[in-house]
Parts: C-alpha cells; structure tokens; sequence
C-alpha cells in the first residue's frame, strides 16, 4: 500500500502532454498554400485578420448573404500519428441575425470529418446529412462573442483525418483552428521506466502501459505497469520495481543508487542503506560488510569481533583435597571473551584422558575463576583455559585457532601409602637408625627414600 505523500508525489510529477498536429494560429501565409481547400463554390474566404491583442492572424471568413449551396472548406490531411481520439479547438464569432440586412441569414455552422488511410481528399458532399465519406461532428452555434470551443474527435481508426467547416448562411469568422491528441508523456515512476503513451479513444479509456525496471532495479512479480488516462495523466502504477542489494532508491522512484562506501543494503527492496557495523567495511554498492583484519564476523550476520588472545596467568588452587579454584586473567585483546573450561587426568605421565568424575562448567563462562570439585588428588591433571567469542567459530573455518593455556596440578602423594617390597637396612651396628626401601604401589618403578628412627 503506498503512502498518501507517495500518491501526491506521483501524481505531481506525471504531467499532461499535448502534441498539436495542426494550428493555423502559428500561420501568417495564406491557408490555401498550407493544402487548405476551398471548393469552386465555397463562399469562405483566406484573410489576414486581427486577434484581440492586435496581432495578425490567418483566418477563414464567410458571409453569405443569400441562400445557396453550402460553403465548404476542407482541412489539408493531417497525420493523427496513432493517436485514438483528437481534440479540434475552433476560435469564432457568429454575427447575430438580428443585426443583418437581408432576408437570409443563418448563426450556425457544421464541422464534418473524414477519417482516411490514404491522403486522397473527398469529395464535398451534396449535403451535411450525406453520410458516405463525411461524419457530422458538430453544429455550432453561438452568440457574436468570441468563443473558443473543445471538441473530441474520436475513436479514430485511419492513419489521419480531414476536417471540413461547412458554412449554411451565417456571417461568421473562423479566426483559428487547432488540432491536438493528449498523450501520457515518457516518465520514470517507483524505479520504472514508462514510454509515451497515446492516451484511449474515449474520455473513459484508461490504456495500461507496461514498463520495465531503471538500471540496478530488479522486478518483483509481474511487469511494472501505470495506467494512462484519457486526460493525459499517468495513474495507479504497479510499483513492482525495487532496487536491488547494494542499491538504494532516491526519494521520488527515479533512480537506485549505490549505497555509499561503509554502508550496505542486503536484499533488493524499498530499504535504505545500513552503516557497516563496528570493525567492518564496504565498497560502494555492497551486499554486505567485510570484517577488518583481526576481525571475524559473529554468526551469519553479526557483529565483526577481535579474536581474543590467550588468557594470563592462569593458576590452579587447591583448597582442599577435592576441590581446586582455577583462576586467570583476560586477554588482552578480543571482544566479547567467554571462556570453556577443559580437563584431562593424567594416570601415567604420556595417557591424559579427559576428565570424567571432576564437576566442570558446562559450556562457556564469562567469569575468570571457576572452582572445581571432585579431584582425585592421587591424580594428575591439566586443565585448560580456552578464550573464544562469537566470531571464533567463523574464524575456525578461516583457518584461526581458539586460544588456549594450561595449567598442571600434579598429584599429591597420598597420606597413606601403599608400598611393596619393603626393606630394612641397618645403617650402623651401634645405631638405631635403619634406612627403608619399599616401592610405590601399584607404580614399580618409583623408589623413595625415607628416613626414621
Ligand atoms: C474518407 O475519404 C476517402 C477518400 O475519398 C474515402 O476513401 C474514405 O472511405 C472516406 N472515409 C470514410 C470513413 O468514409
Ligand atoms: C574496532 O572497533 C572498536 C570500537 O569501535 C575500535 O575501538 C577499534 O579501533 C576497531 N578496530 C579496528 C581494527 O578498526
Ligand atoms: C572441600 O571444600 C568444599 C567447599 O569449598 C566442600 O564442599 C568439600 O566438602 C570439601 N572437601 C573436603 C574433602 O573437605
């Protein structure tokens, strides 16, 4: 549905045109050289008269002053280049009867049309009612005012038409005559371009013109078409163009426009131009933004982020036997940081496996210490803190790594031990001291040495 201030925009800018096929207001030379006819009998006459501003004029004059045969005067061919229907503007002056002398005296005129395909003019007919060559348009008549008068001449069928004034008795100068065709002028309407269109052959007939969409414009649907009415005004148009991505339309449906550099516009259609996010960029006419260096774009459509760098510091605390705080610093760089907390446990010192009993966070944190439960502290373990944002999994597929730092918690020797093969030693025959060998159990090949008394 468009908008009210978008219809009385369209409506402002169609504008009605006239193309004028005739006009003997523009002729200073005799009629007659410009093919105007004037059969043996006709009583009109070509003169040189004055128009109500003094100007010199071409006009036809007849003043029978007595009944005979109707005066005829046949316009030169005149070429109604396609258009279905004209309009005849006739400038006169009737004089009255009443101020005539004489017994014969008429205050009106006929204008007969011809409609042909070839340039052959017709004969005059014997009479107005003769309906074979010529078709009666009007009678005319009027008071001795100077009267200017609209007539249409239609639907038209031939390639032209000849107009003929047929003169019965009135007194009466004929001071010009115009023939014109209205048409929808060549116009450019919601991103479509229109060409000029004859406008029907009836005040009713509305003529739908197709058009096709400007440059960097795409159609949406069915063909652009605007309606040209009989007056010549362009109506109702479809409004089925639409700039395309990377292009947006200016304010009145005349053109798309490359979005600027830094800006973008992602689907065809009616919007505007987007700014880049934050950390990206564009070329002008862009679908869409490119991340910075060092940026990557979060999601399909996101925001551009910095890749954090790896988190500092990092250290594992144990608070008790079970429990451990790890701890960091953030990274210096990145946007947005969260953290994943990975664990494995190290029974032997090459197999590390991941951790199974210890209580993790499950996903990604945004905090710099999480604490643990749940360690076996007769095993080793290393953790690992892995810095990542939204953009890390679109960098992943650039072929960047997440960050990651670890840190060691190493066993803790159990307050009882476990040993075999335990040996006593006596140091010196005169001692109570005795040395003691035992090996760790189940692992053989760690020896300790151990002192007591
Ligand atoms: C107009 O005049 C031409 C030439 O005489 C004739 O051939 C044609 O039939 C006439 N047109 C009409 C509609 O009568
Ligand atoms: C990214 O955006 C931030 C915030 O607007 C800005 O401070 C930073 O300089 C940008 N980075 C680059 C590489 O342009
Ligand atoms: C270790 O500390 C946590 C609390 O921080 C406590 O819930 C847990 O029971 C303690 N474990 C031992 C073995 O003391």
């Amino acid at each position: 549905m468009p908008s009210w201030a978008g219809i009385c925009l369209l409506l402002g800018l169609a504008r009605a045109e006239k193309e004028y096929l005739l006009d003997t207001s523009k002729q200073t030379t005799e009629l007659s050289r410009s093919g105007w006819h004037f059969p043996d009998s006709s009583k009109w006459q070509d003169v040189t008269s004055y128009d109500e501003n003094r100007d010199m004029i071409r006009a036809l004059q007849a003043c029978p002053r007595q009944k005979s045969e109707d005066s005829w005067v046949i316009s030169p061919f005149i070429d109604t280049k396609g258009a279905r229907n004209v309009e005849l503007e006739i400038k006169y002056a009737i004089r009255s009867c009443a101020k005539m002398s004489g017994s014969f005296c008429r205050e009106k005129f006929s204008i007969l049309v011809n409609q042909s395909t070839s340039l052959d003019r017709p004969r005059i007919a014997p009479s107005t009612q003769d309906t074979t060559q010529w078709t009666l348009v009007d009678t005319v008549a009027s008071t001795e005012d100077i009267t200017v008068e609209q007539i249409n001449i239609g639907p038209l069928f031939g390639n032209g038409i000849f107009i003929a004034f047929v003169n019965t008795g009135a007194c009466m100068e004929l001071s010009h005559v115009k023939v014109s065709y209205k048409y929808c002028p060549a116009v450019v309407a919601d991103f479509a371009e229109f060409g000029r269109t004859h406008t029907g052959a009836t005040a009713a007939s509305i003529i739908n013109q197709e058009g096709v969409c400007v440059e960097n414009a795409i159609q949406n649907g069915d063909k652009p078409s605007y309606h040209c009415g009989s007056d010549g005004f362009w109506r109702l148009s479809s409004a089925s163009c639409n700039c395309k991505s990377g292009y947006q339309g200016d304010d009145d449906g005349q053109k798309c426009l490359e979005c600027p550099a830094g800006t973008y516009k992602s689907s065809p259609g009616r919007g505007q131009c987007q700014r880049c996010p934050r950390n990206s960029s564009s070329r002008p006419g862009s679908k869409d933004c490119t991340c910075e260096s060092g940026h990557f774009r979060a999601g399909s459509a996101g925001p551009c982020l910095a890749l954090p760098g790896p988190v500092e510091n990092l250290r594992a605390q144990s608070l008790n036997s079970t429990n451990v705080l790890l701890s960091w610093k953030r990274p210096r760089i990145g946007d947005e940081t969260v953290y994943r907390v990975l664990c494995s446990e190290c029974a032997e010192e090459s197999s590390c496996m991941p951790c199974i009993n210890v209580d993790l966070p499950t996903g990604t944190i945004d905090r710099t210490e999480v604490e643990l439960a749940n360690l076996d502290r007769s095993k080793e373990y290393r953790f690992e803190v892995q810095s990542e944002n939204a953009a890390s999994e679109s960098a992943l597929e650039a072929g960047y790594t997440t960050k990651k730092i670890a840190v060691t918690l190493a066993r803790t020797i159990p307050n009882r031990l476990v040993v075999k093969n335990l040996r006593l030693l006596s140091l010196a025959h005169d001692s109570a001291d005795f040395l003691l060998f035992f090996e760790e159990h189940p692992a053989a090949e760690g020896r300790k040495r151990s002192k007591s008394s």
